[in-house]
């Protein structure tokens, strides 16, 4: 039988078909900037049409939706802000029809979303896998996978309803990086997000920065911005995901980008004592269970040299309140937007848990969700 994936890989395939060559600037869609377009025109449409969609459920319905929940609890005596148990918040607002347009809207474009670029993936699966296979050994940076890692159970959850998660479809780099799109509402279609991360990202004291790490990379976007703004340094991108950093390195290349990407885990890194300057990470805390993220900080405290700076980009000094409509909220992400562990991540005061590393901390209050690190930990 022929092999369809040797085929597409084969030099006469690359004559043949020129899709496959992934020869530079060469795609059949076209690129805008840096985004690599959508497989299909009509594939597009419909993605832009849901991320128009998720701009109106997070501006005008979670207006209405947060409005109403004052005016519950309000008229059962109860002060909005005030210390309400979160299974009492959520007997008085699951059934509340506007309060389930709002949180029903979210999920199901959602989960439209995942659906659709799932289909699309997988009908273009030999194109898209040849052209990541084409890239494996080439490159500035390296990749290393690792087909037989032990997976934690923890890692093999669908979050956000992610079909097959981060380790269980071969296509999920692709899959998160445009579904994510979709996520930054249109916001960071050229990585500005990610730039800005990186722009701002807390380094040692020393101003030396020669090696950096971002624990659980993903699609590679906040390493590769900060390979852009450390082009000396010895730059790494790990991730759980085989499939994650695979898509990432073959994006670095797109872009000429001398990042590192390896299959490994944050709580195990296999890098030596006191090896990094500064350690990243961008949306990796609140998608760990409790007991990994104190292994993760554990690590970090180990290959950060002393004065090195650890930025992760969600985790905040104390115990968040779940009051209100923010306690609600939280409560229908875990449970129906499948962001399991967010009530363990929300219980955890990880200041505490940096200082008792041998970490201190640097706050910054004014932090915004995408663009700044609220707590900085620094070795002592
Ligand atoms: C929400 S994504 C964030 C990806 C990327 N940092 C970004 O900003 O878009 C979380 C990532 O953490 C990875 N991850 C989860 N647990 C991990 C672990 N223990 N070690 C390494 N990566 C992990 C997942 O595979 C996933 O790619």
């Amino acid at each position: 039988m022929i092999s369809r994936r040797a085929l597409a890989t084969s030099a006469a395939a690359t004559l043949l078909v020129p899709a496959f060559a992934r020869a530079k600037g060469y795609e059949p869609r076209g690129y805008v900037g840096r985004l690599e377009r959508l497989f299909e025109l009509s594939l597009e449409s419909r993605d832009d049409f849901i991320t128009e969609h998720r701009k109106w459920v997070a501006k005008e319905l979670r207006k209405a939706a947060q409005a109403r929940a004052v005016e519950i609890f309000k008229g059962a005596g109860l002060d909005p802000n005030g210390d309400v148990p979160l299974a009492k918040t959520v007997d008085l607002l699951k059934d509340d029809p506007i309060l389930a347009n709002n949180c029903w809207h979210y999920v199901r474009g959602q989960q439209l979303m995942w659906r659709d670029l799932q289909a699309a993936c997988d009908k273009h699966a030999d194109q898209l896998i040849s052209e990541m296979e084409h890239e494996d050994k080439r490159g500035k940076g390296t990749l290393e996978l690792n087909p037989t890692m032990d997976l934690p159970a923890y890692t093999k959850e669908e979050i956000h309803n992610q079909p097959g998660g981060y380790v269980g479809y071969e296509l999920a780099g692709h899959l998160y990086y445009y579904g994510t799109n979709n996520f930054w509402t249109g916001l960071n279609y050229q990585d500005e997000m990610h730039h800005q991360l990186a722009k701002n990202v807390a380094i040692p004291a020393d101003g030396k920065v020669k090696r950096i790490l971002d624990a659980g990379c993903g699609d590679g976007r906040l390493t590769m911005a900060l390979k852009d703004r450390f082009p000396e340094a010895e730059v790494w991108g790990i991730d759980v995901g085989g499939p994650m950093v695979r898509f990432a390195h073959m994006r670095a290349n797109d872009v000429d980008n001398g990042a590192n990407f390896a299959q490994r885990l944050a709580e195990d890194t296999k890098f030596p004592d006191g090896y990094f300057d500064v350690v990243t990470s961008m949306l990796l805390f609140h998608e760990v269970d409790a007991a990994a993220n104190k292994k993760i900080m554990s690590e970090t405290a180990r290959i950060l040299r002393p004065g090195g700076t650890f930025a992760p980009s969600d985790v905040r000094a104390g115990q968040q309140k779940l009051t209100g409509y923010h306690g609600f909220w939280q409560w229908w992400n875990t449970r129906w937007n499948y962001e399991v562990w967010m009530l363990e991540h929300v219980a955890t005061d990880y200041a505490k848990e940096f200082v008792a590393r041998g970490f201190t901390i640097a706050q910054n209050p004014a932090a915004k969700a995408g663009a700044q690190v609220p707590m900085v930990g620094i070795k002592a």
